[in-house]
């Protein structure tokens, strides 16, 4: 079966998504706006809804900014998450969480708590941060290098892990009678020492219900693809064409054995942003509606912001982009500025129509057409074993959930490819990925 996600920007993945009517204007600090979501998706039996973060605004041109709600008015997601957790049954609730500028003790026992609070359907997304401006609200005038993020999540990881192992699973015996609360043998003390952290442990929260959230990572450099196939259990990225997406797929899941891995511990979801119409015409035009409210110096600084902050401004828009800009310089996501500059050039793009393709889908694979279009296109890539499912980013949210939960998912459901019930009661059961066991335990505690 495929699994489905749901990306949900505040107001939509459309960059100007808040122009238009149907958003819902305030939603990023607006509760009952994601609760709303949250029961559209779970009623839609989605596996997941994924919120993205950064820990700060946007830097950058700030009459541009202005324009552009995102990460502007936004909810601290784990937080938001847990009050969704109390609204919902199934549906599994990821969010991001940087590893350059957190402490793994924080991490692990947030995400613990929140799979308690869920029973079970928490994920953390692994991020490194793209946003450069997040080291300026954390004690440093940089970023750290792209390398060094890498060294420093893969450690993270294996300490939040570690850290979730901190108690086995019956080590909470409560017995009024004998007087003892826990089995102090059940208590595992870490003792990490490494490059970048030094946490001795325990946690103080009992193991999660999933024994670990589930681990999901967003980074699709050369060492993004090396720590999702050593830890990830999702993977969310961009992929525009099925060769593309067929290649990274293979090569991915390829390079699990190094690590001791199954492929199916790990579930690929590329994004995907559908434009549905009840017909192609009415499709299109709601995508032409859509991309004519994107204002020039938004799309510019976004443009801006996918390409490492190169400033744009000056550049002839109707131009192609420089020569100068290329993927191995950048200090923020090279997968990001590599597939910005492959869509330029696959389909020799100025910068206006550029910006225009990159703020519209916010870099994700748009597809128009009727719902029967995009379940066709949905099939062919999963037939072709070139995911195992998809990241869904309404343009404008909530109608376009809406239209999708309606229209779509019974299509992929009769055609027996999507579930019309949960399987499980965890988000790892849904994904159909085993419980881990824990470390410290001989036969592993299940
Ligand atoms: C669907 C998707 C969601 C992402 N969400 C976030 C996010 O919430 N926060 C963030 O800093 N980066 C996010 N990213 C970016 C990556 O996680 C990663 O930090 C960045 O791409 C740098 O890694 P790379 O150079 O390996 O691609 C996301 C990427 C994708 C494709």
């Amino acid at each position: 079966m495929m699994k489905l996600g749901g990306l949900f920007h505040p107001t939509g993945n459309h960059i100007a998504a808040w122009l238009s009517p149907d958003s819902q204007l305030d939603a990023g600090s607006n509760f009952q706006h994601y609760v709303k979501l949250a029961k559209t998706a779970e009623a839609a039996r989605f596996d997941l809804l994924f919120l993205a973060d950064a820990a700060a605004v946007r830097g950058g041109d700030l009459a541009a900014l202005s324009r552009w709600p995102q990460y502007m008015a936004y909810f601290e997601p784990t937080t938001l998450l847990a009050g969704i957790a109390a609204m919902t049954q199934h549906i599994g609730l990821v969010a991001t969480a940087t590893t350059s500028y957190n402490e793994p003790y924080n991490i692990a026992r947030r995400y613990a708590s929140l799979d308690h609070i869920s029973a079970g359907r928490a994920g953390w997304n692994v991020v490194t941060s793209s946003n450069l401006d997040e080291s300026m609200n954390f004690g440093r005038d940089e970023h750290f290098s792209h390398e060094t993020r890498y060294e420093r999540a893969r450690e993270f990881v294996g300490v939040v892990r570690g850290l979730w192992d901190s108690w086995e699973d019956d080590a909470f015996i409560r017995d009024r009678e004998s007087g003892v609360y826990f089995r102090p043998d059940s208590l595992h003390t870490l003792d990490h020492r490494g490059t970048h952290f030094s946490v001795r442990g325990p946690l103080n929260i009992a193991r999660p219900p999933q024994g670990h959230p589930v681990i999901a990572q967003a980074g699709s450099s050369n060492d993004g693809m090396e720590l999702a196939a050593e830890t990830a259990e999702i993977v969310f990225t961009a992929q525009h064409t099925l060769e593309k997406a067929k290649a990274f797929y293979d090569d991915l899941k390829s390079r699990m054995s190094r690590y001791g891995r199954q492929p199916e511990q790990l579930k690929i979801m590329p994004g995907l942003n559908p434009v549905i119409g009840s017909t192609r015409e009415e499709a299109k035009q709601r995508h032409a509606e859509l991309q004519a409210m994107i204002q020039p110096e938004v799309g510019l600084e976004l443009l801006s912001n996918a390409l490492g902050g190169f400033d744009l401004r000056g550049y002839d828009l109707d131009g192609p982009l420089p020569g100068t800009i290329s993927a191995e310089n950048t200090n923020t996501s090279k997968s990001t500025v590599q597939s910005v500059l492959d869509m330029a050039n696959r389909e020799n793009l100025t910068i206006r129509q550029l910006y225009q393709k990159m703020a519209g889908a916010r870099g994700q694979r748009t597809i128009i057409g009727t719902p029967v279009d995009i379940a066709d296109e949905m099939e062919a890539w999963f037939r072709a074993e070139a995911v195992d499912g998809f990241l869904v980013q309404p343009a404008v949210l909530p109608g376009d959930l809406d239209v999708f939960a309606a229209t779509v998912v019974p299509e992929l459901q009769r055609r027996g490819l999507f579930r019309t019930k949960y399987e499980g009661a965890t988000l790892r059961e849904n994904l159909g990925l085993t419980r881990p066991a824990n470390r410290f335990t001989k036969a592993g505690s299940q």
